[in-house]
């Protein structure tokens, strides 16, 4: 099925490895953060939902990057995420993974297409 597509925000609103764009998605049914990050000119999209605790990750409101600017980090236990594919790199995120999100830029604008395990 055909998921319509929503516009998160400009493409000149991210810059590389630094702050994300908080937004909210539907999730189970229920509203839930998400977030978008720019990483080597691509754009990454997950949940903004920690893999240990479901807490968000930022530690200031779309600060996802650690200080090396390269890893994702929860502020709250310090769980690393890879930003290419929200993969555990280690901390109590103990393997667990991000939510991903599909999202796609295109004519200067980043769209929101879906959720990748949601169906
Ligand atoms: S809530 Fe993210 S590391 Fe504990």
């Amino acid at each position: 099925m055909a998921r319509a597509e929503r516009l998160i925000c400009g493409s000149a609103a991210l810059r590389d490895a630094g702050p994300g764009v908080r937004f909210e998605v539907e999730y189970f049914g229920e509203a839930a953060p998400a977030f978008v990050v720019r990483w080597e000119g691509r754009v990454y999209g997950y949940l903004n939902r920690c893999a240990h605790m479901p807490m968000e990750l930022d530690w200031n409101p779309g600060d996802f990057f650690g200080i090396e600017a390269r890893d994702l980090v929860c502020s709250t236990h310090g769980a690393v995420y890879a930003v290419t594919d929200g993969r555990c790199l280690g901390g109590p995120c103990a393997g667990a993974p991000l939510v991903r999100l599909d999202v796609v830029e295109r004519d200067g604008a980043i769209y929101f297409l879906g959720i990748e395990d949601d169906g």
